[in-house]
């Protein structure tokens, strides 16, 4: 059984034109993926942040929206603060925001990025209720000139909520990268989104482990802070595929502050683990669908 709300469109009645816009827009973006996790606080948005800028320094071009409209940290952690949206008016008198871009001084090719984060004030918080946060994200995808694009990462709050159920009903998501931690807890809340995105028909999920291991600074041995290997066994016990584990890295709190994802704050371990990652991934994107965009 599917939970996958249907598409009203009966006839006479149309299609809403910001709905008609999205779709028009999907068209240009090849791989369309979701960042999720049942829980909080698991790094989410790190993995959508550094995945992005690991494609970006791959030389592919990419977008990222943050989901997240009560707490949006995507814009923080690429340095964005608050900033002024710019959009353009379109004939039919609708406009259309232009995101802003970061390329890290040349070193990525240039990332789109659109936050609720810089549009409110660091220390304002979202009243919003769930119709809004609906609109919200509808607006990211369809009022937003994102143009091109290899990737579009997404980047959800915790849970399986509002947010998600409208993405996955307004585009046709090529991915679902579920983040986990490897404790027992975590796990639980995780093998629910897996199951969310089974039933929601996503093609391609994957599971990847974070915050798997510390590397000691002083004595270099690996130290399981949360325990071991649960990843690989709720990816296993569920049939999904397991991208990899990404450890503790100590600079992660260094690197976000200044607002440069870890993948381009140095040659360590969790970086690695990033830039081998999106590899990965690009590879069984490019096997399950192929190089063009849909037509
Ligand atoms: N591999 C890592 N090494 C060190 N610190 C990390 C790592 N991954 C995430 N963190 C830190 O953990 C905290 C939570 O990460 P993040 O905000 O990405 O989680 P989240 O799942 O998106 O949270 P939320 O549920 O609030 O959206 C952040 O301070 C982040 O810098
Ligand atoms: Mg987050």
């Amino acid at each position: 059984m599917t939970i996958k709300a249907p598409t009203l469109n009966l006839p006479g009645l149309g299609v809403d034109p910001l709905t008609q816009r999205i779709k028009e827009k999907e068209k240009k973006w090849k791989y369309k993926i979701a960042v999720l996790s049942g829980k909080g606080g698991v790094g989410k948005s790190t993995v959508a942040v550094n995945l992005t800028a690991a494609l970006a320094k791959m030389g592919y071009f990419v977008g990222i929206l943050d989901a997240d409209i009560h707490g949006p940290n995507v814009a923080k952690m690429f340095g964005i603060g608050n900033t002024d949206i710019y959009a353009e008016k379109f004939e039919d008198g609708h406009f259309e925001m232009i995101p802003p871009t970061v390329d890290f001084m040349g070193q990525v090719t240039p990332i789109k990025v659109m936050s609720m984060g810089m549009m409110v004030p660091e220390d304002q918080p979202i009243i919003w209720r769930g119709s809004l946060v609906t609109k919200a994200i509808k607006q990211f995808l369809g009022d937003v000139m994102w143009g091109e694009l290899d990737f579009m990462i997404i980047d959800f709050p915790p849970g399986t909520g509002d947010e998600i159920l409208t993405v996955v009903q307004s585009i046709q998501l090529d991915a679902a990268i579920i983040v986990t931690t490897p404790q027992e807890v975590a796990l639980l809340d995780t093998g629910k989104a897996v199951n969310m995105m089974k039933k929601m028909e996503v093609p391609y999920i994957a599971v990847i482990e974070n915050m798997s291991y510390l590397i000691c600074p002083h004595c270099g041995n690996k130290i399981d802070i949360f325990g071991e290997g649960g990843g690989e066994k709720l990816a296993e016990k569920e049939g999904v595929d397991f991208l990899g584990k990404v450890p503790i890295d100590l600079k992660a709190r260094e690197a976000s502050d200044l607002g440069i994802p870890i993948v381009l704050y140095g040659d360590t371990p969790a970086a690695k683990a990033f830039m081998e990652i999106a590899e990965k991934l690009v590879n069984k994107l490019k096997e399950i669908k192929g190089d063009g965009r849909e037509e």
